[in-house]
């Protein structure tokens, strides 16, 4: 049974504490763990961890080809569905404990808008926990998420990251900073683009930004502690790696992790956003779009890094070893990848 204790909580932004609810603290580890974006980077490291140590998961995915591929290995229980749909949402976590929604997008694509995928997602699975009466969520959201953000993408993930926060249930909100990792879309892509580079590299706006790249297991063990620790209940974490680094720094380091070389040449976003635009048009899985490519010129770094300070874990460096699966990368499975149907 899970652990039923009285607590109180404040809502953000105002000093009124919510009428004390009886909510569990930690999650029943006997009843399944619903799992959405179960597929995707985080995802899989993540089914793995809580397979690994006794979780049993359940898995939301939309492809069940791919979901194979990416987690046929591992002991879990699969729903397929759009997250987007309401009757998906509740029939999949009916019987649950707990959810770890992870389940967003980064690239708008027909029929498919950050207001659609990632907000609205969110609140009908608030909706739906409530009705299945599953009270813990975790809510993997991102570092810079903010209702009042000038950015659409990261506007879209702070609005929801809001609806989370105010749901009534036992949250927990993580905000990481870039996730590096073999099925990132982030290293990989600039790796992919350096392989189709000859000799030069442009670098947007210099390379400037700062950004503190967080490996995918190390996120993928603060899920796991967050649904095992009672006091990461009505919190949110801001979670990165190492040490921060500029664009240019991980750059270099993703250069020497592939064996490769190549100038790096400063060019202005504001010259790169219509050669960028043009490829989203003609271009069917673009690997940048203009708004993530603004998004390359803000810094993501965290000042408090849960990951140490309240996790204990010692990061994962972003170098070296962990950057190995960059030099299957070959320029005709890049060339590929820009092509692939989504
Ligand atoms: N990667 C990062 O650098 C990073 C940094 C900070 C925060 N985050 C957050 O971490 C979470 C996971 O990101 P990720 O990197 O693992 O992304 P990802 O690899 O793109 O995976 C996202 C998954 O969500 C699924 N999904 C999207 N819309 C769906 C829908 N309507 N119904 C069902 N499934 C849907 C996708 O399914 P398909 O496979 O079918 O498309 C995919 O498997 C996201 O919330 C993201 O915002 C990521």
């Amino acid at each position: 049974m899970a652990s039923r204790e009285s607590y109180s909580y404040e809502r953000e932004g105002s000093a009124t504490a919510v009428a004390e609810q009886p909510l569990p603290y930690t999650a029943d580890k006997k009843k399944p763990v619903l799992v959405t974006g179960a597929a995707g980077l985080v995802g899989i490291h993540t089914c793995r961890e809580l397979t690994k140590n006794g979780w049993k998961v359940r898995a939301l995915i939309r492809d069940p080809a791919r979901a194979a591929m990416a987690l046929g290995q591992l002991p879990v229980e699969f729903r397929v569905g759009d997250a987007r749909d309401a009757t998906t949402l509740r029939g999949s976590l009916s019987g649950c404990g707990a959810v770890v929604h992870l389940a967003a997008i980064a690239i708008e694509r027909k029929g498919q808008t950050y207001r659609e995928a990632n907000t609205a997602m969110t609140e009908r699975l608030i909706s739906a926990a409530r009705a299945e009466s599953v009270q813990r969520v975790i809510f993997m959201s991102q570092n810079g998420a903010d209702s009042a953000s000038p950015h659409a993408f990261l506007r879209s993930k702070g609005v929801a990251q809001d609806s989370v926060k105010t749901s009534g249930l036992a949250w927990t909100v993580l905000r990481p900073s870039v996730i590096f990792g073999p099925e990132d879309q982030f290293v990989n892509v600039l790796a992919r683009l350096i392989r189709l580079s000859p000799k030069i590299f442009p670098l947007p706006g210099g390379g400037k930004a700062r950004f503190q790249p967080i490996a995918v297991d190390d996120v993928a063990r603060v899920v796991r502690l967050s649904l095992e620790k009672k006091d990461t209940v009505q919190q949110s974490y801001d979670l990165g790696g190492a040490v921060p680094l500029t664009l240019r720094q991980m750059t270099e380091r993703i250069l020497t992790a592939m064996g490769a070389t190549r100038r790096l040449v400063s060019v202005p976003i504001a010259l790169l956003r219509p050669l960028v635009g043009l490829a989203q048009r003609i271009i069917p899985n673009p690997p940048v779009t203009p708004g993530l490519l603004d998004l390359l010129a803000l810094d993501n770094t965290v000042a408090n890094n849960a990951l140490t300070e309240q996790f204990k874990i010692v990061p994962i460096p972003f170098a070296g070893d962990e950057l190995q699966y960059l030099r299957r990368i070959t320029a005709r499975s890049a060339l590929k990848s820009l092509f692939e149907q989504k």
